[in-house]
């Protein structure tokens, strides 16, 4: 446990799974707040409930956008399954969530909780709708921990599957003044679970290393039959360790603005590398071994 307080936006999602296991471990985990994206958000709110039951996380887990402010809706079934977590039998939830209004959630708790992180790893509706609700909000966080964006992108050529799927929410974010920490693609394609990686789970023997590893076993497969290549990324619990261990990150600060228009740019992330003086703090690099080490280690205390 680092101190940090973390209140993590999430929708899972494999990897979004491995950011609860993450969060739950090093940090202050005063909170989950769920969001539509990888699956339909009654799938991702009942995800994270389920992630909680099996690790044992007590922490309220509020639901929130069940789409983005504007624009279609978008998932990632393709990878994550219609509800959101192929692979493994989805049990049914003992835990409950806490209200359905993650955005005033998340206004309520920044008030209350000085020098809070957000880490959020899903489409930025809440945050965005956070915002709208209490500008405010960008004074009181220490700052918003992002997984999404890149110089490259995965949902389309040029974008992200957070910011493309909802742009919109995005600009709001990037556009605020609050303190962004940025893990993208670039980054978090140096974080990917190898058959080692999962095995090392898989032989803890508990009813969690077993899902968890059920979990990795099936997105790598995907992963490799979609794009022919072994790059299992664990996207997500790289934004909670950027807040957690930001030593083992090397950042660079840039301009950020989220393309809302282009026949075939929308949602992708503008950063400007000419100057390195931006807001945002860009994490290029990452000791790998480290970072996935202590993923491992969240999986084999929870
Ligand atoms: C991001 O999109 C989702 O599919 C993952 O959970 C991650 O947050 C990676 O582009
Ligand atoms: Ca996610």
């Amino acid at each position: 446990m680092t101190g940090e307080k973390v209140l993590l936006d999430c929708d899972p999602g494999h990897d979004d799974v491995m950011a609860i296991l993450t969060a739950a471990r090093y940090a202050d985990l005063v909170g989950i707040t769920t969001v539509a994206g990888n699956a339909a958000l009654e799938h991702t709110t009942r995800n994270a409930l389920v992630t909680c039951d099996l690790a044992g996380i007590d922490v309220p887990v509020h639901s929130g956008a069940a789409g983005p402010l504007s624009g279609p809706t978008h998932d990632a079934v393709h990878v994550h399954g219609n509800e959101g977590l192929d692979g493994v039998e989805i049990p049914r939830p003992v835990r409950t969530t806490a209200g359905a209004d993650a955005a005033g959630f998340i206004v309520e708790t920044t008030a209350r909780t000085p020098s809070l992180w957000i880490v959020a790893v899903g489409p930025l509706t809440n945050i965005a709708l956070a915002l709208r609700q209490d500008p405010a909000l960008t004074q009181r966080v220490a700052g918003i921990s992002i997984m999404g964006g890149g110089t490259f992108g995965n949902a389309t050529a040029a974008a992200e599957f957070n910011i493309w799927a909802d742009p919109e929410a995005a600009d709001i974010v990037f556009g605020s003044s609050a303190p962004i920490r940025m893990c993208g693609l670039d980054l978090t394609h140096q974080v990917c679970a190898d058959g080692e990686f999962i095995a090392w789970i898989e032989q803890l023997r508990t009813p969690l290393s077993a899902f968890v590893a059920a979990l990795l076993d099936h997105y790598a497969q995907r992963i490799l039959e979609l794009v022919g290549e072994d790059l299992a990324a664990l996207h997500d619990p790289c934004s909670v360790l950027a807040v957690t261990h930001p030593q083992l990150f090397g950042f660079g600060n840039h301009r950020v603005r989220i393309e809302l228009d282009g026949a075939h740019t929308r949602g992708m992330t503008v950063i400007d590398r000419r100057v390195a003086r931006g807001p945002v703090e860009v994490a290029w690099n990452v000791e790998s071994a480290a970072v996935l080490e202590l993923i491992r280690q969240a999986v084999a205390s929870a």
